[in-house]
């Protein structure tokens, strides 16, 4: 029997990375959690693990919606993918120093990135449930560095403007140099 159509082609689903203008969009709310929606969320996982990253927004691979996934679950331990939906930082405590923290769109760079201590999140999950999740640790930085995506905004917009001109330079060569 002929497969489905997809809404899209997993072949031409590929992470984006900087300087591509798309990543600086803001994105706009999910309205159905349809059979779209859920085939956008498996290709999505499997880009992430492949990668290997823990968390990608669907921003990253050019689709301007408010829904990201990730997996913040030990290497040694089953995979435990989670799906937010929507999602909106109600509350965030404290400040905490997130330390190399990297992006699947900001290849080969890291840094060390301020972010709150612990966030409240609220959203929904792939079934329409809604979901309220108070983070700290890695789980809250992996949260608010995924929402800033949904935002349009990327790590490297929220480090020194020294490092981030020696990450620009460092990419315009790159370019360049190809
Ligand atoms: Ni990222």
């Amino acid at each position: 029997m002929q497969k489905r159509k997809r809404s899209h082609n997993m072949e031409t689903l590929k992470i984006l990375t900087y300087p591509d203008k798309f990543l600086s969009e803001p994105t706009k709310p999910v309205e159905n959690i349809d059979e779209k929606i859920r085939n956008l969320i498996k290709d999505m996982a499997s880009i992430m693990y492949q990668a290997p990253g823990i968390g990608l927004a669907a921003i990253q691979v050019g689709i301007n919606k408010s829904l990201l996934i990730y997996d913040v679950s030990p290497k040694d331990e089953k995979r435990a993918l989670q799906v937010l939906i929507n999602p909106r930082i109600i509350e965030s405590e404290g400040t905490t120093i997130s330390e190399d923290e990297g992006c699947l769109s900001v290849p080969d760079f890291r840094a060390n990135v301020k972010r709150a201590a612990s966030v409240l999140v609220e959203g929904f999950d792939s079934k329409e449930k809604p979901l309220r999740i108070e983070a700290e640790g890695l789980l809250s930085v992996v949260l608010q560095h995924e929402i800033d995506h949904l935002n349009g905004i990327l790590f490297i917009d929220r480090i020194s403007s020294l490092k981030r001109e020696m990450y620009k330079r460092c990419v315009k060569k790159n370019l360049k140099n190809r």
